[in-house]
């Protein structure tokens, strides 16, 4: 249980890595993995509302997840489709507004489909916004942020960081907490410009394994934080 006078941090990402060695120990399928995983994106995402999360970003397929084999691709585009499908009665529930981030190509029509639905029936809510990041790429968020300040004839001279922000995928807070699971320690491109003063955690879980403990105690560990944002806190000012 996260007590009551924890700081919940405004925006969390999740790169929810794992689901194939979970499913190699499991002795199942690496698809059966990622059914797994999507299924306990269910779970932790209604819990992290629930908690008080007012943004979760999920990276669920990278620009760079398409090198992988065409059988796998498939399934998964397959998985987003059919699981979009649900959740909009789900976040539409829990008030929790869906939006996507990344390119649109090469992506099939039934998966952008039910992306736009999931858009639509969801855009009044207010209870908080889950960010699916789907064929998704920090740099390529950042080259097409360019390509569009350049294309709508922006005067340079009026761009600075809040201004550059409104031309990303989502115009969303700052990650203050960034989840990976699995125990990898990298980024893999995700979210580069959002997590310029973010927290890390690396727990070593396989996400479809990942609990509702497990969260709560990433949220302990952001509690034990020293978030300076390049300056010192009062009491250590000395001299
Ligand atoms: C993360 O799990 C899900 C996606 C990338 C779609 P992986 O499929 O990367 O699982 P591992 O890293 O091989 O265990
Ligand atoms: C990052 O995981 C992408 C997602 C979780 C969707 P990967 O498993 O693709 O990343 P790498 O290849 O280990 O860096
Ligand atoms: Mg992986």
């Amino acid at each position: 249980m996260v007590s009551e006078d924890l700081k919940i941090p405004v925006h969390i990402g999740i790169i929810v890595d794992g689901n194939g060695r979970w499913a190699k120990e499991q002795g199942l399928s690496r698809s059966m993995g990622h059914k797994a995983g999507a299924d306990n994106i269910e779970k932790i995402a209604s819990y992290a509302f629930e908690k008080g999360v007012k943004v979760l970003s999920l990276y669920v397929f990278s620009t760079e997840n398409f090198k992988r084999s065409e059988e796998e691709v498939n399934y998964l585009m397959d998985l987003f489709a059919i699981k979009f499908k649900n959740y909009s009665t789900l976040y539409n529930k829990q008030n929790i507004k869906v939006v996507f981030s990344g390119r649109k190509k090469p992506l099939p029509e039934k998966v952008l489909k039910m992306m736009e639905e999931m858009t639509e029936k969801t855009k009044n809510n207010t209870g908080g916004i889950i960010n699916f990041c789907l064929n998704y790429g920090g740099q390529a968020e950042i080259v097409d942020a360019v390509k569009r300040i350049v294309k709508e004839g922006v005067d340079v001279d009026t761009l600075d960081i809040e201004s550059f922000s409104k031309y990303l995928y989502q115009d969303l807070p700052p990650v203050d907490l960034m989840i990976r699971t699995s125990g990898e320690q990298r980024l893999s491109n995700f979210l580069l410009w959002q997590c310029s003063y973010a927290e890390f955690y690396f727990p070593e879980t396989y996400f479809p394994a990942f609990t509702k403990d497990d969260f709560d105690l990433a949220i302990l560990k952001y509690n034990n934080r020293d978030r300076r944002f390049g300056g010192i806190k009062y009491e250590d000012k000395t001299n």
